[in-house]
């Protein structure tokens, strides 16, 4: 590492369309937090840079669903998503957004000069056009039936029952979402962005002189390039984005992974006015941490716009990871099968570590992993509490008993107490070559043994029974276990910056480089420490029950909205209950009114009086099958004018997901006018 003057760490820009949630926090951003804190912790010059992703038919699609604008959405996402980044002491140097002005003018530029010089193509294709909204269909936007497993709601791009990638044209029975028609077909003119001509290049870069990338990224980027690239479109019929900045593109705007990465740019230039040196000098070097189904965007489309424009260095290395489970099942926004970062802090408020923990100590490098609440509690009660916690709170509270919390003397070290001291210096080093080598899962996994290094010593040292018989042998145990406990402060910091900081001031000591690691008296005897607390705490039983109960019910609603039945209304009180007057009533006379579908008159015996009741069930009852039941009626319902009839009331019917229609009766006959409460 030592070669670069200065480094570039990115982490992948965000849909904001919809809050931060735990796949989000393994994939990339945690990552990349452990890697820039400790890139800093070596005086490394860095910039860490984030943002929102504000452009995209996530967010339009979103948008649609709630009746809002676009910019409504990524508003209320922004600050939201900034805010739970902050709060789980993710710390980029800006978190900027591409709905900024300077974005535009950068992605516009960026644009612009490869139009100029000739890099894109220019393409006339046919395209799914909706004839009612004069709309082109972006692949989303479009339903229809799988060709491969007949799934009747395959979207244009994809097939989620079977996994199949799709393009729109594969769908049988294509349909608009927006209008529910059936598309035509449209010409439209599109700018492209030829990666076969970048095909040459980009397969040495990556198949030659990458060959450390990791085997998910390698083995992606090896596929793609196999199968020889094709010409990529760059610009999206669509109203919400970077307008195409040349002449005769109304309507037209620059494809979200166009812009997007650009992101990158336009927000180290919000940041700094030295942007230049880190984006455009051979001695930085530039660092993306990503989820896996982002590889081909940064590892062959962004280089090839990169170096299409030239002055730019390409990524050293990209750090790729798969995707994290949510108990078995795949982490989704729209299905809310998530763990929330907002929720999360309010029901461990404090524990920020505890999840940036497990989620490192599980994180998803080489294999999609499963976050479940019973492994929360695992290893956190096992771990964080069983291991580094006993082992911090040990030191810290004997050293106050004894001691009155003062760093005792070294005195004489005995070869048990040298050797293990002898190991901080060869943890340190293997934990640095994880992170590294960006195996940030494995480096945690080393620093922790010195947590149970120390753990180890205090066991077999057993200090607290020797105080009566040999204090100096105590104040000996005491002055390494300390040493061990200040290196753990400056080894666990990029990890557990949280607790780390709060460590230190039980200990009294402020932040040192990661250099000072190994160092065996980062505390000098006489130093007086604070009076400590405890690092963690267990989490109980009934908290992960808490926590998985919810995820059933989550599961429950999304299994009854599969099925069609309406989600839960929200709860109302007893009062607007009361206030309706429903009774038992018979219907005496029934007959359709004419010239209408749906419409049936009823006379019934509400039991206050005889009235008339306009029902829409004539599409389900004949009129003779009706007469003569006693049903249930909603008897103060404003009287209103169907059709010219006065109706007073309404009958009470239920309906299943089929649109089938039953009477609510009484169980057994009972007198009219009876109250229904
Ligand atoms: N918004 C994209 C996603 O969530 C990531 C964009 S990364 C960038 O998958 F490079 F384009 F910024
Ligand atoms: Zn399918």
């Amino acid at each position: 590492m030592s070669d670069y003057k200065r480094y570039l760490v990115t982490a992948a820009l965000p849909y904001a369309n919809g809050p931060v949630h735990i796949g989000h926090l393994a994939g990339a951003y945690v990552p990349a937090d452990i890697y820039t804190r400790y890139l800093r912790q070596n005086g490394k010059d860095v910039l860490f840079i984030c943002g929102s992703d504000e452009h995209g038919v996530p967010i339009t699609l979103k948008a649609k669903a709630e009746g809002v604008s676009p910019q409504d959405i990524v508003d209320r996402y922004h600050n939201q998503m900034k805010d739970s980044f902050a709060r789980f002491g993710i710390n980029f140097d800006i978190y900027h957004r591409t709905s900024a002005p300077i974005h535009y003018e950068t992605a516009s530029a960026f644009f612009r000069k490869l139009y100029d010089a000739g890099e894109f193509i220019e393409k006339t294709s046919e395209q799914f056009y909706d004839e009612a909204n004069q709309q082109f269909l972006a692949d989303r936007y479009i339903t229809g039936t799988c060709p491969h497993c007949g799934n009747e709601k395959a979207y244009g791009d994809q097939c989620e029952k079977c996994g199949s990638s799709l393009s729109p044209m594969d769908l049988i029975n294509p349909k608009s979402m927006l209008s529910g028609n059936a598309p035509i077909l449209k010409e439209t003119k599109h700018w492209y962005l030829p990666l076969d001509k970048h095909e040459a290049w980009l397969k040495k870069w990556i198949l030659e002189d990458h060959t450390e990338w990791r085997t998910n990224v390698f083995g992606q980027c090896k596929s793609w390039l196999d199968q020889g690239l094709q010409p990529r479109a760059v610009s999206r019929d669509l109203d919400w984005g970077v307008p195409v900045p040349v002449e005769g593109a109304d309507g037209k705007v620059l494809y979200v992974w166009f812009d997007a990465p650009i992101g990158y740019i336009s927000a180290t230039r919000e940041l700094t006015p030295d942007w230049e040196k880190y984006w455009k000098s051979e001695d930085s070097r530039l660092i993306h941490f990503i989820g896996k189904d982002n590889i081909v965007f940064h590892c062959l489309m962004f280089p090839a716009m990169l170096k299409a424009h030239g002055g730019y260095i390409l990524p050293d290395f990209v750090a790729a990871n798969e995707f994290l489970n949510l108990e078995s099942d795949k982490i989704s926004t729209s299905r809310n099968w998530a763990v929330w970062l907002h929720e999360y802090l309010d029901d461990f408020p404090g524990k920020q570590d505890v999840l940036r923990y497990v989620l490192t100590a599980n994180a998803p490098e080489a294999k999609d992993n499963d976050f479940t609440w019973k492994d929360f509690q695992t290893r956190n009660n096992n771990e964080l509490v069983a291991v580094l916690g006993n082992f911090v709170n040990r030191t810290l509270v004997l050293t106050q008993k004894y001691f009155d919390g003062k760093c005792p003397d070294a005195g004489i070290l005995n070869d048990y107490d040298t050797s293990t001291l002898a190991e901080i210096a060869k943890i340190k080093s293997r934990t640095a070559q994880s992170l590294e080598a960006f195996r940030i899962r494995e480096s945690l996994s080393e620093a922790m043994s010195l947590a149970r290094l120390g753990n180890k010593y205090l066991a077999e040292t057993e200090p607290w029974k020797l105080f009566a018989t040999d204090p100096l042998r105590v104040a000996t145990i005491l002055h390494v276990a300390i040493q061990i406990t200040a290196n753990l402060t400056i080894l666990m910091d990029s990890f557990l910056p949280f607790t780390m900081k709060q460590l230190r001031t039980y200990l009294n000591i402020s932040e040192m480089p990661w250099s000072a690691i190994g160092s065996v008296d980062l505390i000098k005897a006489g130093h007086q420490m604070e009076k400590p607390g405890l690092l963690f705490e267990k989490i109980e039983d009934s908290q992960v029950e808490y926590q998985v109960n919810k995820l059933l019910e989550t599961k429950k609603a999304n299994e009854a909205k599969s099925v069609g039945i309406a989600p839960a209304k929200p709860a109302i009180s007893y009062d607007d209950f009361s206030a309706m007057d429903i009774r038992v009533a018979t219907i005496l006379e029934a007959e359709k009114v004419p010239k209408t579908q749906k419409l049936m008159k009823l006379k019934v015996d509400s039991g206050i009086d005889i009235r008339t009741v306009v029902s829409g069930i004539a599409e389900h009852f004949e009129p003779q099958e009706v007469i003569g039941k006693q049903i249930l009626l909603l008897a103060n319902l404003e009287p209103r004018k169907i059709k010219g009839i006065e109706s007073k009331g309404m009958i009470l019917l239920a309906e299943d997901n089929q649109g089938r229609l039953i009477f609510a009766t009484p169980e057994q006959a009972i007198q009219n006018g009876a109250i229904v409460k």
